[in-house]
């Protein structure tokens, strides 16, 4: 099957089933968060995470009828995901107006209702690993392994040394820290998460693993550089905000050129633990994307 072909399918299949899941949320006294959370997950969106989730199981599985049983983990990821911009859009991080072409979750609802929406994302994903139906063993290393990868150790870690490092000088290496805390581990449980979901051995969890890690470097290089030469319209958020917000993000740490070297070499070292071509191919696109 070729590349693009791949793509629209498995990102089909994380976008059915990100639908089922916030349908299950019903309404009633809660009715404004699930509108909002329906507002902000559903249609928008690139589905990178997800999609690696169910790539990194079909290789586990050595069968590419059979990711079916993460569908669930890749739904819980994009929920993680989505849940960490609607908070990173908020006036108290990012303070940015529109995302995924439309005005920003607190921009449509207030900042409450945002809040809790994040806060209801976050739980939700557990909940949907949880009562995933996989092996008990299976649910309990995927809600460990999602846990940490958003927690002060990853993801969060990275949004609060991200917010402290503003109109600061920092080194290389304290850049490159919070870049992997605050992108790079949430890419690599996507596709940890995936190996798990098709009981991949100890092996392809540590390639699964450096995979996600280079690949998550090099997505928020590119991200940054975005941030400076991108297109609004097709970015579907604005440009020029981590200038505005005074960030210490590659380009204002590293310059442009350096950047761009840097996102390449971080691809090539993704490429080494890319275990398929479709892999492959994503990784690549992902470096010379312009969205
Ligand atoms: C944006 O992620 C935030 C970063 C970690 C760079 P994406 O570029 O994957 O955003 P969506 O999910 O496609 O909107
Ligand atoms: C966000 O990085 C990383 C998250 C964990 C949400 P950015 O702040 O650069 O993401 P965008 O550019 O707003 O999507
Ligand atoms: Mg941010
Ligand atoms: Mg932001
Ligand atoms: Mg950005």
């Amino acid at each position: 099957m070729n590349f693009d072909k791949k793509m629209s399918i498995y990102r089909d299949a994380v976008e059915d089933e990100l639908v089922k899941h916030t349908a299950l949320l019903g309404g009633g006294a809660g009715d404004d968060v699930t509108r909002a959370i329906e507002y902000s997950l559903l249609d928008g969106g690139k589905r990178i995470r997800g999609i690696l989730t169910l790539e990194f199981c079909e290789i586990a599985m050595q069968d590419d009828t059979s990711t079916k049983q993460a569908l669930p983990f890749s739904a819980a990821i994009e929920m993680i995901h989505c849940y960490s911009l609607i908070h990173d859009d908020l006036p108290c991080m990012d303070d940015d107006d529109m995302r995924r072409g439309k005005p920003s979750c607190h921009i449509k609802f207030g900042q409450a209702t945002a809040l809790l929406a994040g806060d209801a994302l976050l739980t939700y994903a557990f909940e949907t690993i949880a009562s995933s139906g996989a092996e008990p063993e299976i649910i309990a290393n995927a809600v460990t392994e999602l846990a940490k990868a958003a927690g002060v150790k990853g993801m969060i870690g990275g949004q609060m040394v991200d917010l402290l490092n503003e109109n600061r000088t920092i080194t290389q290496e304290e850049l490159c820290q919070t870049h992997a805390m605050k992108t790079g581990a949430l890419i690599s449980a996507a596709c940890r998460l995936g190996v798990m979901a098709g009981k991949g051995n100890a092996d392809l969890l540590k390639r699964a693993d450096d995979f996600g890690k280079n690949l998550g470097m090099a997505f928020q290089i590119v991200d940054d550089i975005l941030d400076v030469t991108g297109n609004q319209d097709r970015l579907g958020k604005p440009t020029g905000s981590d200038a505005d917000s005074g960030k210490s993000g590659f380009i204002e740490v590293m310059g442009m050129d350096r950047s761009r070297q840097m996102a390449e070499e971080y691809t090539q070292k993704a490429l080494l633990s890319a275990d398929s071509e479709f892999l492959k191919q994503l990784t690549q696109m992902l470096l010379h994307r312009n969205m």
